[in-house]
């Protein structure tokens, strides 16, 4: 299956704002969208299905009323945790078939049969990996696009040097790969897109825009840290994930202690009860999150970056737009990757 990655001119940059569990907002995906930008947001944030039918209901409706001020919004996606652990899975993938939905982003399992109903109504399915095994099993599986998760990501991350898991899935697969971890600026849009990259994912960077559902003691805990001050652990809830470190001494739970369990064990379960409201997650990017702003002033910011670095880098280039090549595996010929100047439809 191949699609327009531009959905039809309504991407202005090659951007998803992420999807992060108790964070991201129906209001910020479609301040998001409304921007050129693709908003999203976790099924699994709604604390029942009910709640979760609201949420696209109130996606509907926004999207309409954009088009009706004659903007056309860029698509919006759902993360869906697509493994049998998420007994609430194959309900809220009914939910999202019924609003037509046009990206989902699949997390943990990578069945067969929930890529096919996807593209049974004509939706995109886009699955996250942190290895070129997982890569292979979502290629299998039916996956219209990967999502690339490096170290230094936000929330449940990966652990490779994003070059060196980009140019392992680019060996297997010409289908869309979306790079997550750490990027925080239009500029290092450019850069995944140099790196083979199609489009950006960024999460950490959206966490305290307005429209988030952030504490403002989150918030506060983003303004002034650096990569510094993010520990990566399995020790909090099983799975290998960065959080800021001094919100984990805030909750009351000894920093030694979490770095000392072993993986496959939780730190003190007791203590670290409610974890997700006071332990703060966030990527090796925090530096770059030093303010509260609109979705829409943020997504407006990435995109007069992404133009600036894209006539920067062809400068440095020499005058070219061509900034590199993709070797593909059982290719003849190295393929020319070309930043794209401009879309069709929005004269960027
Ligand atoms: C607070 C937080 C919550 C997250 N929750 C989810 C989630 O529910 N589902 C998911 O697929 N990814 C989740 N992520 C990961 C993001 O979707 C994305 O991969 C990551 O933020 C990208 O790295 P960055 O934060 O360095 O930009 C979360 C990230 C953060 C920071």
């Amino acid at each position: 299956m191949t699609f327009d990655l531009t959905f039809g001119g309504s991407l202005r940059i090659p951007l998803i704002a992420a999807p992060m569990f108790l964070v991201s907002s129906p209001e910020m995906a479609l301040a998001a969208c409304s921007r050129g930008v693709m908003g999203s947001f976790p099924a699994h944030s709604t604390r029942t299905r009910a709640v979760f039918a609201g949420w696209l209901d109130q996606m509907t409706r926004g999207m309409q009323e954009l088009r009706d001020q004659g903007i056309e919004p860029a698509p919006y996606a759902v993360n869906l945790v697509v493994h049998r652990t998420n007994e609430r899975y194959p309900g809220d993938l009914e939910l999202c078939i019924q609003h037509r939905v046009s990206v989902i982003l699949t997390s943990k399992g990578a069945p067969e049969d929930v890529f096919r109903q996807i593209h049974d109504y004509g939706g995109v399915a886009f699955h996250d990996i942190a290895s070129r095994r997982h890569a292979e099993k979502a290629l299998e599986a039916g996956a219209d696009g990967l999502i690339a998760v490096c170290g230094g990501a936000g929330g449940h991350c990966g652990t490779l040097n994003p070059f060196a898991l980009l140019n392992e899935v680019r060996e297997i697969t010409d289908k869309p790969i979306v790079l997550a971890g750490s990027l925080s600026t239009g500029r290092d849009i450019v850069a995944a897109l140099a790196m083979g990259a199609d489009l950006a994912y960024m999460g950490t960077r959206f966490i305290p825009v307005r429209e988030s559902l952030a504490s403002e003691d989150y918030r506060s805990a983003l303004f002034g840290a650096t990569a510094k001050d993010v520990l990566f652990t399995t020790a909090l809830d099983g799975f290998p994930a960065n959080f800021l470190a001094p919100s984990i001494e805030d909750a009351g739970l000894d920093l030694e202690d979490v770095k000392a369990t072993p993986p496959g064990q939780i730190v003190d379960p007791g203590k670290a009860r409610g974890r997700y409201k006071r332990i703060f997650s966030a990527g090796q990017g925090v530096g770059m999150v030093n303010e509260v702003q609109t979705t829409a002033e943020l997504c407006d910011e990435l995109i007069a970056q992404y133009r600036e670095a894209r006539v920067a880098v062809r400068e440095r280039l020499g005058g070219s737009a061509v900034v590199g090549t993709r070797r593909t595996r059982g290719r003849s010929r190295n393929q020319r990757v070309t930043l794209p100047l401009s879309s069709p439809s929005s004269g960027n």
